[in-house]
């Protein structure tokens, strides 16, 4: 097939509409059949993502970020995962409802994605180069010289010194910050219009980490993409993210811009994690440590998840259905009863 071929039938999706948000998840339900019982990680997310725009997912361990990601990407490992409930729409048309070879090429060519562990996402018997080459082989139909040399130009693009003679060494041959790179050139091989990057710099160090993120916001803007950011790093965040979406117990209890989120965060939950990240200027003072630990997805509180912890915590909270994402001011909102008192304003 040729690149005019693919291009085509992509374009030739049907009804897509470039008015429509570039990735919208709607109220996205994912639960996990397990021995231990039904595990609920995702309970009703909504997402939305314009192009050109960052937006961070941010929460503890264990709260459905990269599930969220998995089921965007469709790679679910199912059994025991299922989509039970929801929509993904790509510019307006939902991938959930698309036959799978449309479904499959549309996440190839448009939604790219970059996994924490990039060791284990390469494959160590192939040379970078031919990992990189193969993606322009496949899916554009390039000749062998072409490819390669397309590889280079990545290789080069995502900063990695002397690309020419690199694309023939083998993934364990680099560092892990290099490796990381690599990670972001394959992802940005065929141009996405949406790159999702779940956790990517937490296996490295903190300098490496900081360069890699800011070669990530260079590129995103560069290329005008949306970016979803997964981290459970608010340090992390501020430098990249336009908004954040706080996830708790696989729902999002608040959204909003970066600014307003550390300024005057409207959840319990975010306040509280805002409160437990260390600050140079409060030295010496104790660290505030959010009492108490996630529920079990087995086992998820009624009412709003987070009240077993929660400083604000009235009988309306233990009572379902849990809040409702409150609009707290335009595209702001929070799911806590008691938003107002939270962000201060009452
Ligand atoms: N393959 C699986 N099998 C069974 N349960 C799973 C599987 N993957 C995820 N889960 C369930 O989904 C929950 C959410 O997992 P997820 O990986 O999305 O967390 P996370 O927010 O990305 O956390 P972390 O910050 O540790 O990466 C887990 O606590 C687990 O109960
Ligand atoms: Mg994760």
């Amino acid at each position: 097939m040729t690149k005019t071929d693919v291009t085509a039938s992509i374009d030739a999706l049907p009804n897509l509409d470039h008015s429509a948000p570039l990735l919208q998840v709607k109220d996205l339900h994912v639960e996990f059949r397990t021995r231990n019982g039904l595990a609920h990680a995702v309970n009703g997310v909504n997402l939305s993502l314009q192009a050109g725009e960052s937006l961070a997912i941010l929460g503890e361990s264990g709260c459905g970020k990269s599930v969220t990601a998995q089921a965007i990407m469709g790679i679910i490992d199912s059994p025991p995962g299922y989509i039970t409930q929801g929509e993904i729409f790509y510019r307006g048309v939902d991938l959930l409802k698309l036959p799978e070879a449309q479904r499959r090429k549309v996440r190839a060519n448009k939604i790219a994605m970059i996994f924490q562990d990039a060791l284990s996402a390469l494959n160590p018997v192939f040379t970078v180069g031919f990992q990189l080459a193969e993606l322009f082989r496949k899916h554009r139909g390039m000749s062998r010289q072409e490819s390669r040399q397309r590889a280079i130009e990545l290789l080069d693009l995502v900063k990695i010194p002397a690309a020419k003679q690199r694309i023939n060494d083998y993934p364990h041959q680099f560092s892990g910050g290099m490796r990381q790179r690599v990670m972001i050139a394959m992802a940005l091989a065929l141009d996405p219009e949406v790159l999702v990057a779940d956790e990517p710099t937490t296996a490295l160090d903190v300098t490496v980490q900081a360069q890699i993120m800011a070669l990530l916001a260079e590129l995103q803007r560069e290329r005008n993409m949306g970016l979803i950011l997964i981290t459970h790093d608010m340090g992390v965040v501020a430098d990249v993210a336009d908004r954040i979406s706080v996830m708790y117990a696989g729902r999002v209890i608040e959204e909003a811009g970066v600014h307003d989120i550390y300024s005057t965060p409207a959840h319990p939950y975010t306040k509280a994690l805002l409160q437990s990240i260390p600050r140079i200027d409060l030295k010496g003072q104790e660290l505030h440590v959010i009492k108490g630990l996630p529920p079990a997805l087995t086992d998820v509180p009624a009412g709003c998840s987070f009240n077993p912890r929660c400083g604000y915590v009235q009988d309306v909270c233990r009572a379902d259905p849990p809040p409702p994402r409150y609009p707290v001011a335009p595209g702001r909102t929070s799911a806590c009863h008691f938003w107002k008192e939270v962000k201060g304003d009452e």
